[in-house]
């Protein structure tokens, strides 16, 4: 089974738009086996695309509050995602990291707030450049944010791997690179969940996936599916994504 997770980021403008890109959606997507999608509207379009999403593809959100509830103004809880239709959480995600300055304490928080709700979590981790010391970084980067995550929550626990030099730039990480560091965080997903659990466990990759060069990374059996930014705001582009990404023997 491979995930693949639309971040819609900060689009469409409107409303209708939104209905449109997801109703479209949905019905390029049919019936699909060995894959799972989610599309992941900003907030405020949650709810007026809440009764497009199906078994087939899932409503998720790009963010989440930290804490169930509370004086937590501007804060929106994962209960709150579930109760609206949820079933998935972006959460960490680089342009998060870099733009509001998330922590990684907020992003520990709330991948384990996310999971306590019962929704599952895509935990975003990934180098800045690839030079230096980027192996640690990526290396730390993963054990800081699964510390606090109980293995009871695990089933519901989706890795990542985003270079942030690939996030919207137009250039991809190659497919063999994104194994190795695939490989990377699976160490600390062993470290720290044992090895049975850890090689379940789904790391998805993300950055300037197209419908071009999706072929070349759903050949590698390692990558188990990917989040896809501005490739999934057209319906037919995002389908083709999709269909690619199967894996073979699934289909
Ligand atoms: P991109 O974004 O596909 O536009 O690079 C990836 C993401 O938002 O995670």
């Amino acid at each position: 089974m491979r995930y693949v997770i639309a971040n819609w980021k900060m689009y469409p403008q409107r409303r209708e738009d939104a209905l449109r890109i997801f109703g479209d959606t949905v019905a390029m997507m049919g019936a699909m086996r060995g894959i799972r999608v989610a599309i992941c509207p900003p907030f405020v379009w949650l709810p007026v695309v809440s009764s497009l999403a199906k078994s087939t593809v899932w409503l998720g959100a790009q963010d989440s509050g930290w804490a169930d509830e509370g004086a937590f103004t501007g804060e929106i809880s994962p209960t709150m995602l579930k109760n609206i239709g949820c079933r998935l959480v972006i959460v960490g995600h680089s342009e998060r990291r870099t733009h509001v300055a998330e922590s990684q304490e907020i992003i520990r928080k709330k991948t384990v707030a996310t999971l306590r709700a019962g929704l599952f979590a895509v935990l975003c981790v990934g180098e800045q450049q690839r030079e230096g010391e980027w192996e640690k970084e990526i290396l730390e980067q993963t054990r800081s944010a699964i510390a606090d995550i109980a293995q009871d929550n695990i089933q519901r626990l989706l890795i990542a791997y985003e270079p942030v030099w690939a996030v919207g730039t137009g250039k991809a990480d190659s497919p063999k690179d994104t194994v190795t560091s695939i490989l990377l965080v699976r160490r600390v997903l062993k470290d720290k969940f044992g090895a049975a659990a850890a090689e379940q466990m789904p790391v998805l990759y993300g950055g300037s996936i197209n419908a071009q060069n999706i072929h070349g990374f759903a050949v590698e059996p390692e990558i188990g599916g990917f989040l896809v930014g501005h490739g999934s705001l057209d319906a037919g582009e995002f389908s083709k994504i999709v269909m690619a990404a199967r894996l073979k023997e699934e289909t």
